[in-house]
Order: structure tokens, then C-alpha cells, then sequence
């Protein structure tokens, strides 16, 4: 196979892809001036199909899937039979578990690799067991879910981020280090369970699935667990009962806030704090605030836009501090308000067994995508940090 040079100006990537398309006997055509939402329109046996490409360094993440799936979806987009997205990096894996998890149709995934575009998804038999051997990551990665303040999701967070890392095929310990052993309750299997724990299913037929384990940070022994690849710890709102050693060892430290006024006034302060006494311990961490129980409807729009302006510029005069620390836009990724996100745990009502909310209405899990999306934040934000310290 030949190599190419992706050309990083787009207008020549979509040539060259053009070219290509055209020698396997498509009709080349541009979508309508200004048109934002896809790149090329291609024909062939009647079949009328909108081509998105990406020719970034980065890998497709799950918002740019989430945005032309929902051009896909949109009235006017029915005239094509199915969309194409052709990313000359390929994709993340958070963007590639979306995909499967979320089933979604009449979309096509390509990656170039050197003079060929090759499917992605959906994936042809003998490329999927191929595709999806257990990841591995060199070392163990360590999140903190972390704020002084109760309420705001830290629970909800840890167990969910579990639950993305598990659905992308990673065995997760959950570190229960809150007094309150909320942790520990939602995922007992029953009154006398002394080891909570759930098994996440594969994706792909025949392929083993995942474990997400909880224990009590004096069960922890890393070296007991070499396959448990991440580790989150769901903290103790007192910083001081998080032991050190584990504070320490954060690769990453989400800290949540809600997007309300009284949350703001009181919280951007309590949310500078955090990052303080985490720094005191951990000077290596990316810390990040993110929104939780966001509301995305047009209607608050315009407060959201102001409470965001009052919030970032309250955190602005520590993050200009630290190079390592980022607030989250909800561009980017944040959690929305979920009623199955609000009632999870119901089962320590009605006796059932404990899940994840990843359950879907209408084919649509919102926590589910809202995971994943901030698992690729998070990924590709540190090796964006990682390249830039290697720079410096
Ligand atoms: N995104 C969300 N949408 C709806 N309800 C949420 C969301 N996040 C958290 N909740 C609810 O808010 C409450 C507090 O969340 P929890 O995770 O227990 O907070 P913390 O651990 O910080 O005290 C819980 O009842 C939870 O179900
Ligand atoms: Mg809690």
C-alpha cells in the first residue's frame, strides 16, 4: 500500500478524497454554498449519499458524530439514503463505542489509512473481533471525582465514568473513599453483599465484557489488580479523609458543578478551593469543572450563556495559574439532567438489582453519550497537555 500525504488544508483533502470517490465510479458534487453540515455529496446506482470529512490530526470524537448525526436526522437530510464520515485519524474509541452502543443508522464510518479508505463502521465480520482486542493503557490511570460540596453528582459521576471506561472494554475499580459508602450501597447485589461489583457486557457478540469492582480504599492494593486498568475515586467532600497516597496518585480530577445561580455564587468559590487543596497534594493532575444536570433547551439558552460568563470568569484567575486546569464548556462536554440519572438507585427501593442509567428512551441514552463524550474530553485533553509539556 502507498502512502499519501493527508494534505492539511481542507479544501485540498476534499480533492484528493473527490478523486478517489470518483475512481470508484461516484459522482462528485458540492453541497449548496455556505452548507456546513457535510462536505461532499456523492452518487452512484441511484444512491444519494452525504460525505463529512475530517482531516484533523486528532481522532473524530463522539460531539463531531453526535452533530452530523443529528444533520442526518434533520428534516431535509432525508433526500440521502445514508452519511459518510471520512476521517483521514480515524476515530476515538469513546466516539466508536457511541456508534455501537447507540446503533444509529444510515451512518457509515471511514478512516484513510495511507492511499485507502477503509470502513469503520459498521464493521464487516471479520474485522470486528480484530478490532476490539481488551485495550490496554501502559500503566494504571487514576480519576478523582471531587468537590467540597455534597450533592452535586460526585456519586453519579464516578459510577457512570465507570460505566463509559467499562463499555469501551476496560475493567474499572470504583474507590468508595466517602464516608457515606453511597458508592458501595448502589452497587451491592443484595443486603449481604460484601463485594459489590457489576459485569457490563460486550458490545460484540462473543467477546468478553467488563467488570466494574467496588472496594473500600483500604481493600485497594494495586498491585493486586494489574488487569484493573482504571481506578476512580468517588472522594470524601473533606479533603482531608481522602488518604494522601491516593490524592497523590490522580491522573485526573473532575470536579462538578451545577449551573444555577445560588450554585454559582456559592460555588465558584468552593470550586477554587477544590483545585487549591487538590494542588497542595498532586501537582501533576488535570483538573477539570464540569457542569453537571445541565439543561440544554433553547429556552434557558441565554441564562445559561450568562451564568457560564459568571462562572468562568470567577475560575478564570486560578486557571490563568494553572497551566493544568480547564473548566469544561458544555460545548464540549457536561452532563445534562436525566430523570434515569436522577432516579438511579431506585432499586435499593424496589429490591431489583443495581445497573447503570444507560438505559435508553427512544433509542436515545443522553447519560450514556454525555459519559462517553466526557471520556473523550478527557483523553484527548491530556495528550493535548501531554504534547505540549514534551514541547516545553
Ligand atoms: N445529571 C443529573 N440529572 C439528574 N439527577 C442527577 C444528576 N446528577 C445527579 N443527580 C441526582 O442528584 C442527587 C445527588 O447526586 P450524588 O451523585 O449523590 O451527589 P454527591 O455524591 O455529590 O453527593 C442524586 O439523587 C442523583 O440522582
Ligand atoms: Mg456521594
Amino acid at each position: 500500500m502507498s502512502e499519501i500525504q493527508i494534505p492539511t488544508d481542507p479544501e485540498q483533502y476534499a480533492e484528493l478524497v473527490s478523486r478517489l470517490l470518483a475512481s470508484h465510479g461516484f459522482t462528485v458534487t458540492r453541497p449548496p454554498e455556505g452548507s456546513r453540515s457535510h462536505t461532499l455529496e456523492i452518487e452512484r446506482d441511484g444512491n444519494r449519499l452525504a460525505v463529512l470529512l475530517k482531516n484533523h490530526k486528532a481522532k473524530c470524537n463522539v460531539a463531531q458524530i453526535e452533530k452530523f448525526t443529528d444533520f442526518l436526522e434533520s428534516p431535509g437530510a432525508e433526500r440521502f439514503q445514508a452519511g459518510w464520515m471520512i476521517s483521514a485519524s480515524g476515530f476515538s474509541k469513546p466516539a466508536l463505542t457511541h456508534i455501537e452502543t447507540s446503533h444509529v443508522k444510515r451512518l457509515n464510518l471511514w478512516s484513510q489509512v495511507g492511499s485507502r479508505i477503509q470502513r469503520t463502521y459498521p464493521p464487516s465480520d471479520g474485522a470486528l473481533a480484530e478490532q476490539q482486542p481488551q485495550p490496554r493503557t501502559s500503566r494504571q490511570m487514576y480519576f478523582g471525582i471531587f468537590t467540597c460540596k455534597g450533592g452535586v453528582g460526585k456519586t453519579t459521576i464516578a459510577a457512570h465514568l465507570a460505566g463509559a471506561f467499562a463499555l469501551m472494554g476496560y475493567d474499572v475499580v470504583l474507590l468508595d473513599l466517602d464516608p457515606e459508602k453511597n458508592l458501595r450501597k448502589l452497587f451491592m447485589q443484595g443486603p449481604d453483599d460484601e463485594a459489590p461489583s457489576l459485569y457490563v457486557p460486550s458490545r460484540t457478540k462473543g467477546q468478553p465484557g467488563s467488570t466494574i469492582t467496588v472496594l473500600n480504599h483500604d481493600e485497594w492494593e494495586p498491585s493486586q489488580y494489574r488487569e484493573m486498568q482504571i481506578v476512580i475515586c468517588d472522594c470524601s467532600p473533606v479533603l482531608e479523609q481522602n488518604p494522601a497516597g491516593l490524592v497523590e496518585r490522580f491522573d485526573y480530577c473532575v470536579v462538578p458543578t451545577t449551573l444555577t445561580p445560588l450554585g454559582i455564587a456559592k460555588n465558584a468559590d468552593v470550586i477554587t478551593r477544590t483545585f487549591r487543596h487538590i494542588r497542595q497534594m498532586n501537582d501533576h493532575a488535570a483538573l477539570f469543572a464540569l457542569i453537571n444536570g445541565y439543561d440544554p433547551s433553547e429556552a434557558v439558552a441565554k441564562k445559561n450563556e450568562k451564568l457560564l460568563q459568571h462562572l468562568a470568569r470567577h475560575l478564570s484567575a486560578y486557571i490563568q495559574t494553572d497551566p493544568l486546569c480547564r473548566f469544561i464548556h458544555p460545548d464540549d462536554a457536561v452532563i445534562r439532567f436525566s430523570t434515569t440519572l436522577q432516579y438511579w438507585g431506585f432499586h435499593l427501593i424496589d429490591g431489583t438489582k443495581p445497573q447503570l442509567a444507560f438505559s435508553e428512551q427512544r433509542g436515545k441514552s443522553h447519560p450514556r453519550t454525555d459519559f462517553l463524550k466526557l471520556a473523550d474530553y478527557l483523553e484527548d485533553h491530556t495528550a493535548i497537555e501531554e504534547l505540549r509539556r514534551q514541547e516545553r
